[in-house]
């Protein structure tokens, strides 16, 4: 949640600090603000709304300094507003930050400044911080990065920040602790990111700042990296980027969302890539290989994850007890790390995230860690948090997912989290060579059979949509492996076209639900040949008799339950384990198709962030 961007060097720092942070407006874009530095003091401008809305009003502004800071927020503390966003000035105008996280003792920290006389005008902790660095700063007379220094070993909470200091303008302090930073390095100049999206034609070289590590980035010297805690002197570790700029644009594609829907044949053939080689009937994945016996002796595997990563979670608990017969339980990470859970030194966490950066993710894998569990990380951002803090993981290699709903990550989990099922239940003899095999063969197939139903469905999701775009509610329902579908169709709606709706298992409907069901309420079931046919045909019978409308997602061929649906959705049969990647892709056409119907922002949708890294 939001997004930090800076530059100093020798090009103009205004154009690469505003396209950096409309490719970082996925973590935040509720208001946005960019200040530059001068000899002659700062040029800052902010306001309410997008980067681009920061472009607009930005004209009145120098553009030409070549020191720069920027932000797009994700509103924490203080509505989203002019005086609310960021940078945040000092009292005496000296000092300016930005800053990606949470201050949690502000309000004592902000009452002592008052007692000291400060003012503020904003609601924001960001503006408590900055003026605390002034105090430091004026009372102990120090440079802006001691200040800073000692300021950060005051507070309690989360930050990524970059601050500025008019009377030191060649320098530019970073500091993080729980929220992502990276550094760039170019030649003559350095980048400032929360991720290395904005800076990726400019540089491959970057350090991802560590945890409680803060920098001092000055024009002609080496990055100095220190520990916030006790100062000291941090080595640097200069990594080599992988990211390349096609893979952050649109490539042809109205919204990113669509781009990554249509992406997915080849996210899920690069997650496959080099792990299943179906031939030799073999799985190759050194994160499991490497640790098989913690895996094949864990009592229990624990799985802990958010959102979507959490459906892909429920996904695997089914597949690993079907296949290696080893117990699962999947937690929403906010829960399990607040409940004082029971964690045994013999316990697998693995926990499933597509940012590695969701701070309860990382929070209740800190939990496990701390209580000598093995902890296992499945992510899509390389080198992110979790990826870091890991004993030991797996990447998705689904490519930057830019869009904030998640599409091509959730397949790519279940691509990865069915490779693990289908290894760990060939290893310890629980799968049998022939299931094991077929499954092998099944999987392989998939990149195939998602191409074909992104063929065949071209143009018709698109009527349904039109259809059923002006409900205000719907149910999604499916059974086994196919309820936490229902989950991820009814999140994936909700979330970007902002109609309610709710995903059940089938049977439960009559628990419940069913009082909902009148001819206004649309009902999406997935109701496959493979899993629990006939028992989802009963439900749909019960669903047809209260004369709600049936949207099915079932198998090519299928004749029985189309003859009771109002609209169907083929797609083709593979082994039930596999079939919620296939499911996945008209569900998510279908709310991509309903939200661009209702005119909403695909991409961004409101109140929403694609990496959640406050609690
Ligand atoms: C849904 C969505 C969110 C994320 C959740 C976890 O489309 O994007 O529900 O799945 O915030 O995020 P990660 O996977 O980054 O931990």
């Amino acid at each position: 949640m939001c997004g930090i961007v800076g530059y100093i060097g020798r090009r103009e720092a205004y154009p690469i600090i505003i396209n950096g942070l409309k490719r970082l407006e996925y973590r935040g874009y509720d208001s946005a603000g960019i200040v530059l530095s001068t000899p002659k003091g700062f040029e800052l401008v902010k306001t309410k709304g997008k980067v681009s809305d920061l472009e607009e009003k930005s004209t009145s502004i120098d553009q030409t300094p070549t020191i720069g800071i920027g932000h797009t927020r994700w509103a924490t503390h203080g509505v989203p507003n002019d005086v609310n966003s960021h940078p945040h000035l000092s009292n005496n105008g000296r000092i300016v930050l930005v800053h990606n996280g949470i201050i949690e003792n502000y309000e004592s920290i902000k009452k002592l400044l008052i007692e000291k006389g400060y003012t503020f005008q904003s609601d924001t902790d960001t503006e408590v911080l900055v003026n605390f660095i002034q105090l430091f700063q004026e009372e102990q007379n120090l440079n802006l990065r001691d200040a800073v220094r000692l300021a950060l070993n005051e507070v309690v909470g989360a930050y990524a920040i970059a601050v500025l200091d008019n009377q030191d303008p060649d320098t530019i302090v970073v500091a993080r602790l729980g929220s992502p930073l990276a550094i760039g390095i170019g030649k003559d100049e350095f980048f400032i990111a929360s991720d290395a999206s904005p800076f990726i034609e400019f540089t491959k070289d970057a350090i991802y700042l560590e945890d409680g590590d803060m920098a001092s980035i000055r024009l002609g010297e080496e990055v100095a990296i220190h520990t916030i805690h006790n100062n000291e002197p941090v080595s640097l570790d200069i990594q080599e980027l992988q990211l390349n700029i096609e893979a952050i644009e649109k490539g042809g594609y109205e919204h990113f969302m669509l781009k990554e829907i249509y992406e997915q044949p080849r996210s899920i053939r690069d997650t496959m890539r080099g792990r299943l080689l179906v031939d030799e009937g073999i799985i190759k994945m050194a994160g499991i290989w490497d640790n098989q016996e913690r895996f094949l002796k864990a009592k229990r595997i624990i799985i802990v994850a958010c959102g979507t990563s959490y459906h892909a979670g429920l996904v695997a608990e089914y597949m690993i007890e079907d296949f290696a017969r080893i117990p699962v339980e999947v937690e929403y990470a906010s829960e399990f790390r607040y409940r004082n859970p029971i964690i045994k030194k013999n316990d697998v966490v693995i926990a499933i995230s597509q940012s590695g950066e969701t701070a309860d993710t990382l929070a209740a894998l800190k939990l496990a860690k701390e209580k000598g569990a093995f902890i296992f990380g499945i992510n899509n951002v390389v080198g992110s948090s979790i990826a870091r803090i890991t004993d030991a993981g797996a990447y998705t290699h689904a490519g930057p997912e830019i869009g904030v709903a998640s599409t091509k990550a959730f397949t790519a989990q279940l691509t990865i989290l069915s490779l693990i099922a289908l290894k760990l239940g060939k290893k310890n003899g629980e799968l049998s060579n022939e299931k094991y095999n077929l499954l092998t063969r099944e999987l392989d197939r998939i990149p195939e059979l998602v191409e074909k139903i992104l063929i065949d469905c071209e143009g018709k999701i698109e009527a349904i949509a039109e259809k059923y775009k002006d409900n205000r509610n719907a149910i999604y329902l499916g059974r086994g492996y196919n309820y936490p579908s229902a989950l991820e169709g009814a999140l994936k709606l909700k979330e970007i076209s902002y109609i309610h709706a709710e995903g059940y298992p089938a049977a439960e409907m009559k628990h419940g639900p069913i009082a909902l069901l009148d001819e206004n309420m649309p009902v999406i079931v997935i109701a496959t040949k493979r899993g629990y046919y006939e028992k989802v045909v009963s439900n749909i019978q019960e669903i047809k008799s209260r004369s709600a409308r049936i949207i099915a997602v079932v198998n090519e061929g299928d004749e029985q339950v189309i003859a009771m649906a109002d609209d169907h959705i083929f797609i083709p049969e593979t082994a039930e384990e596999f079939t919620p990647i296939l499911a996945a892709i008209p569900l998510q056409l279908l709310s991509y198709w309903i939200a661009v119907k209702l005119g909403k922002n695909v991409d961004q949708p409101r109140n929403l962030a694609k990496s959640v890294t406050v609690e």
